[in-house]
């Protein structure tokens, strides 16, 4: 099998994460709430894995990052649990996930928020002097971007969108789901307010859990309430961090799991899991423009750009190349729209059938890129006839 799909999540995971995932499930009383003294074991399970993601994201206030379900979750809670009024706008890229455009437009719907949108230009994911003149004329409350695209993999500048939003008194909210553990992810030097990223994709962890930083400067309301541990005789919740933003007991197992691979990329370096990662897509990009009629959408520059690739070819639908792909050389990857509708009309793939997606982690070869590129090129030839 020749696995192209690690954009939606990474795999195979690291050899520690299996490992700290199956102990963290077979050791009793490893819950977070076990206040008594029957099971003190559990009290701290989460401090430790905290630490060490904290430190490794260099979150300026551990107790601030808080684990969620996924990195929806997280979004939901960040842009939902602001406190929106009546005119307030918020302003999206035009790339985003629907875990930002969707809970974006229900508070468009439910507080008669506006939404905003950033046009799309290959190499220019988001227009900062659009975002200029939108924050400019007021009332923007959250800037909500996502740091890399998960359809063509344009990195965007996320300093340059957190400055220009504090200059005009908005917050900033990144979504990291597609750049932490590859790219650069320094909480403290990019000084956003919202931060949510996924558990399962570049940090190796499993599904199921997330990350949320909520910096001081962000006025967030739970959004779920319920038992944390912490004033348990109490009918209010706890109102302190991380306890009042996670109600309900802890995926324990992927919480460890995700530290696992956390500190695996640490020893690793993540420098060369995204060298890693660069090499094999631009050996792909190289091979892709040799295959006749294939389009490549985003920028090509290898700086600029993650390792996750859309594509057409002409008179060829994504979704019967994938299929092909998948039925004749068992290789995955994920064509339509990838929850990304916006950033499909963006590029002028909706409507149409959306792209073809390959997106390469660190743990696939050269050859299997080599290979993917022969069994492309047959597969487009194979359906054009
Ligand atoms: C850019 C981006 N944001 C958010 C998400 C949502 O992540 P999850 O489905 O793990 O909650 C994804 C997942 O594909 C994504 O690519």
């Amino acid at each position: 099998m020749i696995y192209a799909n690690n954009a939606a999540t990474t795999w195979p995971k690291p050899e520690p994460v299996y490992a700290a995932h199956d102990r963290a499930l077979r050791d009793a009383g490893v819950t977070t709430r076990s206040s008594s003294k029957a099971a003190p074991r559990g009290a701290d399970a989460l401090a430790a894995p905290r630490a060490v993601i904290a430190k490794f994201l260099n979150a300026p206030d551990p107790s601030r990052l808080l684990f969620s379900p996924g990195c929806t979750a997280s979004l939901n809670q960040a842009i939902r649990g602001l406190p929106w009024e009546a005119g307030d706008v918020i302003a999206i890229s035009g790339l985003e996930h629907h875990a930002v455009s969707r809970p974006a437009r229900r508070v468009v719907r439910d507080h008669g928020v506006r939404l905003e949108v950033s046009p799309y230009r290959p190499g220019r994911p988001v227009d900062l002097d659009w975002l200029e003149s939108i924050l400019k004329r007021g009332r923007v409350r959250l800037v909500a971007m996502t740091m890399a695209s998960n359809v063509t993999g344009d990195i965007f500048p996320s300093k340059a969108i957190v400055d220009l939003a504090h200059r005009h008194g908005a917050l900033a909210l990144l979504d990291g789901a597609q750049s932490a553990g590859v790219l650069p992810v320094d909480l403290k030097a990019l000084g956003c307010d919202l931060f949510a990223t996924a558990g399962h994709k570049g940090l190796f962890g499993p599904p199921g859990i997330g990350l949320l930083y909520i910096a001081p400067s962000a006025d967030l309301k739970p959004w779920l309430e319920g038992g944390t541990g912490r004033d348990s005789g109490k009918h209010e919740n706890h109102p302190g961090f991380p306890h009042a933003f996670e109600a309900g007991t802890h995926n324990v197992p992927a919480v460890v799991a995700l530290a696992a691979g956390v500190t695996w990329i640490a020893e690793k370096g993540r420098e060369w899991i995204h060298r890693t990662e660069q090499a094999l897509c631009g050996e792909f990009l190289k091979g892709l423009e040799r295959l006749d009629g294939v389009r490549v959408y985003g920028t090509t520059d290898l700086e600029a750009r993650t390792s996750v690739v859309s594509l057409n070819a002409d008179r060829v639908n994504p979704r019967d190349l994938a299929a092909w792909l998948a039925e004749h050389h068992d290789v995955v990857t994920r064509a339509g729209y990838h929850c990304s509708p916006l950033a499909h009309e963006s590029i002028g793939t909706l409507p149409g059938e959306g792209t073809l997606r390959c997106s390469f982690g660190c743990f696939n070869t050269a050859a299997e890129v080599d290979a993917l590129l022969g069994h492309l090129g047959k597969g487009i030839r194979e359906l054009r006839k």
